[in-house]
């Protein structure tokens, strides 16, 4: 059996993590879960996060993921802590989840010198508080300025992140951030589908604003914990093959993936949760 790395995300923005990982270390496995039939995360409850994430780090341990990383600054919000603390006793004591948020609000205080951040993230992420609470243990000096952007993970997930429709809505929630404060320097794209509007967000930011996205650092920190647990590194199976699923309509996944990914994404349905079928 295999033991790759599960990498699991609402739907399509996990992908945007899952490269830069695979990226830095192309020699591991990785076993990428994108759950779009349920997408988007970003505006249900609490315990609904917590119940499918719950759900689909379950499946990936079943499919041998000794390690599953939350690709979703959602999940890692609403579900992270309460699957470490409660659930991994009896559902993989031998296994570890980690999440995005903490390796960013260790390293993203660095990014400014106006010590006023942006906070681009989805409402689940904003009503959170998360990052506020995280990045104030690590830089208590810096303020956090946070801002919803519901309409743009429904326009990443149906294929619309390049239409002018796309520029509309970002326009509108980059100008409710900019109200908040004038001294934001860096903006950090919290949420995982963001990376893939990059482009037209940057095109709308003056050029002294610095646009920074989750890869990148998240990748860097997995490296860094595989350093300090070579015991979980060892067990993390070494063939640099990548698998993709979703709970979604495998061919429409493939070709959104496809485009992201540069080359040609096979992607397998998930037919069914040990819990039940998927919906
Ligand atoms: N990509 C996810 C995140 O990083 C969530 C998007 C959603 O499903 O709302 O927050």
């Amino acid at each position: 059996m295999n033991h790759p790395i599960g990498v699991f995300d609402s739907g399509l923005g996990g992908l945007t993590v899952l490269k830069e990982i695979y990226a830095l270390m192309p020699q591991y496995d990785y076993l990428y879960l994108g759950d779009n039939a349920r997408a988007p995360y970003g505006t249900k409850d609490f315990e609904t996060v917590y119940q499918y994430t719950l759900e689909a780090v379950k499946w990936l341990f079943d499919q041998g993921c000794p390690l599953v990383i939350l690709a979703c600054n959602t999940a890692s919000a609403k579900a992270l802590r309460t699957i470490q603390q409660k659930d991994l006793s009896h559902i993989g004591p031998d296994k570890r989840v980690l999440g995005v948020i903490r390796p960013t609000t260790e390293v993203i205080g660095d990014y400014t010198d106006s010590n006023h951040i942006g906070i681009l993230a989805t409402q689940g992420t904003v009503d959170s508080m998360s990052y506020a609470i995280e990045l104030n243990k690590f830089f208590p000096e810096v303020h956090v300025h946070q801002q919803a952007c519901p309409t743009w993970v429904p326009l990443v997930e149906n294929g619309l992140h390049s239409t002018p429709q796309a520029d509309v809505e970002i326009e509108k929630c980059l100008r409710l951030l900019a109200e908040q404060s004038p001294t934001i320097d860096t903006i950090l794209l919290a949420c995982t589908h963001y990376p893939l509007l990059y482009d037209k967000i940057r095109s709308q930011l003056p050029s002294h604003i610095q646009l920074v996205t989750q890869g990148e650092i998240v990748a860097g920190s997995l490296e860094d914990y595989f350093i300090r647990h070579p015991e979980m590194e060892s067990r993390i199976s070494h063939s640099g093959q990548l698998k993709f699923y979703t709970t979604g309509d495998k061919d429409t996944f493939g070709q959104a993936a496809s485009r992201f990914w540069g080359s040609e994404v096979i992607a397998m349905r998930v037919e069914e949760w040990k819990s039940g079928i998927v919906e």
